[in-house]
């Protein structure tokens, strides 16, 4: 079985005072939270408070993006040991905000990917297509090019580690969610690529979160699709209720 996984993106929000008020508050709501992996990814300024919070509960950490070398002169960049110094067990790989403003591709995706997981990182690898690109019939097209070259050359223990996130980028930040039948639809696709590349099992033990406009009071329809085992939230992670909501939401 495949168990649900949501992870709070909180993008480029919260101070470091900011970060500790609201990992304190999900923290003190779903620290013995088992039955769901919850999952919250501050800014890099706030992941070391931030880990000495939620250690020793249910809830874990992630990043939002990762360098793919081990260190040197890469001004700015992050690693993925820095990374596992201060108690990230996730990374977020190649979301569409990153490939639409500082110039992720498939390729840096896939070096990403791969040193994280040889470090030990567990990747959640975005895709999904623009609303041109649905409108020009291209969704299944642009998914199966993220998915193939993002995660081109993993080994099917590696595959078992990631989580994939479909994420259309109409839906991210507009409120316009996509239905449950659109997600469920790309989800239900997204295995069987998987499928054809590795084999049935694989298809079905890997999980697929669905992102965009996710809140509470869509979450269960979302949630009650087969292929969705979870989601990649933005906005509703900002604030503690809606988030906590989101998780409990899965319960139902
Ligand atoms: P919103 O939930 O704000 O639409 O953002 C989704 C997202 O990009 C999560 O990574």
């Amino acid at each position: 079985m495949r168990k649900v996984i949501i992870a709070g993106n909180w993008k480029m929000n919260k101070t470091l005072s900011e970060s500790i008020e609201l990992a304190n508050l999900i923290k003190r709501s779903l620290y013995d939270m088992t039955e769901i992996e919850v999952v919250i990814c501050p800014p890099y300024t706030s992941l070391s408070d931030v880990s000495e919070i939620v250690r020793d509960s249910a809830v874990k950490l992630g990043a939002q993006d990762v360098h793919w070398e081990k260190e040197g002169a890469f001004t700015g960049e992050v690693s993925c040991s820095m990374l596992k110094s201060v108690g990230c067990e996730y990374v977020i790989i190649g979301h569409s905000e990153r490939r639409q403003f500082f110039g992720e591709t498939n390729e840096t995706v896939n070096k990403k990917a791969k040193a994280a997981l040889a470090a030990g990182l567990r990747p959640i690898v975005c895709v999904g297509e623009k609303l041109g690109e649905r409108e020009e019939g291209k969704t299944f097209d642009v998914v199966k090019d993220h998915v193939e070259n993002s995660l081109a050359g993993l080994s099917k223990d590696e595959m078992l580690r990631v989580v994939i996130a479909y994420e259309p980028v109409w839906a991210i930040g507009t409120g316009v969610n996509a239905t449950k039948e659109q997600a469920e639809e790309v989800h239900a696709y997204i295995r069987r690529l998987l499928k054809k590349k590795y084999d049935d099992s694989t298809a079905r033990l890997v999980r697929i979160q669905y992102g965009g406009s996710v809140k509470p009071d869509n979450i269960s329809q979302l949630i009650g699709q087969e292929d969705v085992d979870g989601a990649l939230v933005g906005g509703a992670s900002l604030k503690a209720d809606s988030f906590i909501d989101i998780v409990k939401g899965c319960l139902k």
